[in-house]
């Protein structure tokens, strides 16, 4: 919905961007780092969640704005969000993680040697 107050995660709902989007779909795919700057309110992050989306590489999103000078528990709460928020979008990413873990044969090094498994 154009008229939303949040930012847009959807193309459709993201305004005279064009220019802006296809220049950090590129930047995302070929780049290390990319600054995306402008005024408040302009569109930065919806922009941003727009082209994530498009792109579809897995992602974690910190918001690392701080009321003031952040505490330790702050920054792990912020990584915590963070990665809560990456597994709720990405069950099958998890999913085929878990499968991938259920078929790892283990060997142990040191001692006896010795595997378990199937
Ligand atoms: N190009 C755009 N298309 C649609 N909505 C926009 C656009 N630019 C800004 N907005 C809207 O304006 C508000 C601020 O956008 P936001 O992405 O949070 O900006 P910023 O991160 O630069 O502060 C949100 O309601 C967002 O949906
Ligand atoms: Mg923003």
């Amino acid at each position: 919905m154009l008229f939303d107050l949040e930012p847009k995660s959807r193309r459709e709902d993201l305004y005279d961007f064009e220019t802006e989007l296809r220049d950090l779909i590129n930047g995302i795919i070929n780049d290390k780092v990319i600054v995306v700057r402008g005024l408040r309110r302009t569109g930065k992050t919806s922009l941003m969640r727009v082209a994530l989306n498009e792109v579809g590489y897995p992602y974690v999103y910190l918001d690392v704005r701080f009321a003031g000078r952040p505490r330790q528990i702050d920054l792990i709460e912020l990584i915590r969000r963070g990665l809560e928020d990456f597994l709720a979008r990405n069950k099958s990413i998890i999913n085929r993680v878990r499968d991938a873990i259920s078929r790892v044969r283990w060997i142990r090094v040191g001692g006896i040697a010795d595997t378990c498994g199937d």
